[in-house]
Parts: structure tokens; sequence; C-alpha cells
């Protein structure tokens, strides 16, 4: 135990699996912590050095932490008086409609907030519990009637029953959200005897990040089933076939394809998703996540659609035609389908795309521009400087290399870049009510 991990003193709000858990281990790290639960029999148990559930290496943690002196627990949030961090691991369970239910929150930080008035050193309150961008500012942050002692940080938890304190103590992701740096690192270090580098992000992300993990899981369960099922039926072995998807660390099991931004096309991905839904339909297997991909890239597109037709523009510029950069395959390149309802809206625009030159290319491609989108072929300029001195705004709809970007930038024009992960075209911030 490091000296300065004693000197920490930590109250837990919730004694439930995340604060249980939380509790036992970080007392193991040398903290000095303090559960507060208002479940009578947790309080007792803990006191009594027993887990108040049972997850795997829980009460070991508890009964040695408790006799040592370093883990107590209480009913009442006045216990937490002496804290400097208070980490929020209450409930957050579901409404009747699907919205998350923040009773607990509130009742736990209104109880702690009274207590403020007694307090002689800062503490900041960290929201462990699950909750939606924007509780923190909207919920926690009122009612600490913005306390000059007080900072309010998200830092959610990842671990999972049945592996709880392994996950603790080897977390996957440690992240903390706030807009004090200070208390963000106080909070963070709280983790470094752990190993793991935190990541230290905006509140709203540290909010974010834990439903979008969540979706993500489910996700990844959903389509392995559905491959799984799609395989059976075609008499290929299901564990097979995604043992092997997983053998591909670049394109697979990797950050490829994870970063927000203009909707996907080309020769490959429609078609073959198309044809597997069109195979699994007629084997009477329904695989709602593998449909939906298609109709949310369809959606995706029209935001971006949308955005474009409600530019204050009059003469609109547009990069790039091809589905991606490096390329003049045409097949099913969503700026295609951009393009067309800029055009069938009156909107002047004008493309440029390095590589589809009308007088270099040649073939299919050349082939398809002249027969099948001759309006569209029409407006291509042979350089990007036309371009820019024409038009009054312009569009990124291709990742654009270093150079035409510089001219991009250089031109000083207003630009919407549909590609670049912030997607600022899909819509202004709305205010969130939690
Ligand atoms: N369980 C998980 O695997 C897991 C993992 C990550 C995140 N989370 C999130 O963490 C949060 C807590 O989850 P959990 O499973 O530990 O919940 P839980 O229901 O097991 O525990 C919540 C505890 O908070 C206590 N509590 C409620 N109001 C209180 C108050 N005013 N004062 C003191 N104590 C109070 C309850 O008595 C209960 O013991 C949720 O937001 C959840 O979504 C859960």
């Amino acid at each position: 135990m490091s000296s300065e991990a004693s000197s920490v003193h930590v109250a837990v709000l919730g004694l439930g699996y995340v604060g249980c858990v939380s509790a036992a281990c970080l007392a193991q790290l040398g903290y000095r912590v303090i559960g507060v639960d208002r479940d009578e029999s947790k309080v007792s148990n803990v006191l009594a050095g027993i887990a108040p559930f049972f997850e795997p290496g829980l009460e070991p943690l508890v009964r040695d932490n408790v006799a040592a002196g370093r883990l107590t627990a209480g009913t009442s949030v006045d216990a937490a008086n002496d804290a400097d961090i208070a980490l929020v691991c209450v409930g957050t369970p579901s409404e009747k409609n699907g919205n998350l239910g923040l009773d607990q929150l509130r009742r736990v930080v209104h109880d702690l907030a009274s207590t403020l008035d007694r307090r002689a050193k800062p503490l900041v309150i960290a929201i462990r519990s699950t909750v939606f961008p924007g509780t923190c500012e909207d919920v926690v942050m009122p009612l600490v009637r913005n306390n000059r002692l007080v900072s309010v940080v998200s830092n959610p938890e990842f671990l999972r029953e049945g592996v709880a304190v392994n996950d603790f103590m080897q977390p996957s992701l440690v992240v903390v959200g706030g807009d004090d740096p200070d208390a963000t690192r106080r909070v963070a270090d709280l983790y470094t005897p752990l190993g793991v580098p935190p990541c230290l992000v905006s509140l709203r992300t540290a909010e974010m990040i834990k439903y979008a993990c969540n979706a993500f899981h489910a996700v990844k369960i959903s389509f392995a089933n559905e491959i799984g099922a799609l395989s059976a039926r075609l008499n290929v072995d299901p564990g097979e076939v995604m043992a092997t998807l997983c053998e591909d660390a670049k394109l697979n099991v990797s950050a490829a394809y994870l970063r927000p931004g203009f909707a996907f096309g080309g020769s490959c991905l429609p078609k073959d998703l198309r044809a597997l839904t069109y195979r699994a339909n007629r084997l009477d297997l329904h695989l709602p996540l593998l449909d939906s991909a298609l109709p949310s890239n369809r959606e995706h597109l029209q935001r971006a659609i949308e955005a474009v037709l409600d530019l204050p523009a009059r003469r609109i510029g547009v990069m790039g035609l091809a589905f991606k950069e490096n390329t003049d395959d045409l097949r099913e390149s969503p700026v295609v389908t951009l393009l067309e309802q800029l055009i069938g809206k009156g909107r002047q625009v004008r493309i440029y795309d390095p590589h589809i030159q009308l007088d270099a290319i040649y073939g299919s491609n050349r082939n398809f521009i002249l027969q099948q989108i001759p309006h569209i072929g029409r407006l291509l300029d042979a350089s990007i400087h036309e371009t820019l001195a024409w038009c009054d705004h312009v569009v990124i709809a291709q990742k654009l290399n270093p150079e035409l970007s510089a001219h991009v930038t250089r031109s000083g024009l207003p630009v919407t870049d549909l590609v670049s992960s912030s997607l600022a075209y899909v819509a202004a911030p709305v205010p969130v009510r939690a």
C-alpha cells in the first residue's frame, strides 16, 4: 500500500454490484474507503466482513479490508463528510418506457448536497452509475448548486458481473471525463496502481462511452449469432467462420471501420449484404441486424443530403465522386446519390475528384459516367482550382489527400466535411433533458 493511497479517503455511495466491488477493490489498493447504502442489510453484511451478494472473490476482499480498517460502511451519506472523492454507484434502472430512471441518483446527490455546508475540504463527485450524456450537467450539478468546494466528473464503470473483481483489478478501460482538469486527474489517479492509462475525455463523452460500449457489445453478439445462424443453415461451421473472422486483426478485430464518417458504398459491401440477406430470407431466416445495415446506411446518407440542402450556399463545390479516396470506382457511390438529390432540388454544383477526369478515365467507369450519369459527368472539373474558384461552399465527400486539403483550407471558403469523424453536419447539438 502506498502512503499516497492511504491518505486518500473515498466514499462509495451505493453498495450494489458496482459499488461494493469498487469499495472492496479500492480498499485493497490501499485507500481508506467508506461504503454507504440505504439498505441496512448490505451495510451490516459489509461491516461483518460478508459480501452482500455473490460475486467471485469479493468476500475475502471485504473481510480482509474491513479487518484491516481500510473499509467500513454506513447508512448515512454524512459518513462521506471526510471523503476527498465520492463515487456514486447507485442504480439507474429502466423506467417502463425504457428511459433511464434517475430517482436513486437524484436522491443520493440531494442527500450529499445537504451535507456540503458542513464541509471544510474539496470534494470530487464521480458519477460511476451509467447515465445519459447531460445528466451530470442537468441533474447532478444543479443539486450541488455549483458549490465551489465540489467538482463533478463522470467515471463510468465497465466491470462485468461474475468476473467483477477481476475486471476492476484488470480493467479493459479507465475513463474519466470532466471540465475541471484537477478533479479529473484526482479521480484518474485512483486507478494508477492498476497500470492502465486512463482516457481523460470531456464530461459528455465519458457519459456516452458506456452506452457506446454496451451497444457495441450487444451488436457484436447479435452479429456473431446471425452469421452463426445463417452459417448453420448453409451447413457451414459457425464457430469456424467466426474464429476465422477474428483472425483478421487488421480489418475485423481492430479500429478499422469504427470511425463515424460518411455512408458506405462501392462494389462490395452493398452487393454482398444484399446477397446475404436475400439468401437468408429465402431460407426463412430472419436476421434483423444484418437486414438493418443497408437501411441504416441510407438513413445516414439522407442526413448528409439534408444537411447539404440546408446550406446557405449558392454554388456548391463537391470534393470527391467515387465512394472513397484513391479509386475511380463509381459503383454505388453515395456521392452520386447526394449529387442527384442536389441537382434535382435545383442546386448549382461542380465536382472535383482527383481520380475521375473525363479525358483520362477509360473502360467501364467512363461508360458509366457517359451513359448512366451524364448529368453528373458534365459537372466534373479538371482541376481543384477551377472548382474552388467557382464555388462559394465546399462539401467534402471523400477523404482528401494533404495537398488537396491544403488547397481547400487556403481557399478560405466555408467547408462542410461529410467525412470527418466530427460529423458536425448531422445536426446542431440539441439540449439534453435527462
Ligand atoms: N451491474 C453491473 O454489471 C454494472 C456494470 C457497469 C455499470 N453498471 C451501472 O452501475 C450502476 C449501479 O449498478 P449496480 O448493478 O451496482 O446496481 P445495484 O442495484 O446492484 O446497486 C445500487 C445500490 O445503490 C443503493 N442506493 C440506492 N439509492 C441510494 C441512496 N439514496 N443512498 C445510498 N444508497 C443507495 C441501493 O440500495 C443498491 O444497493 C448502474 O447505473 C448500472 O447501470 C452496472
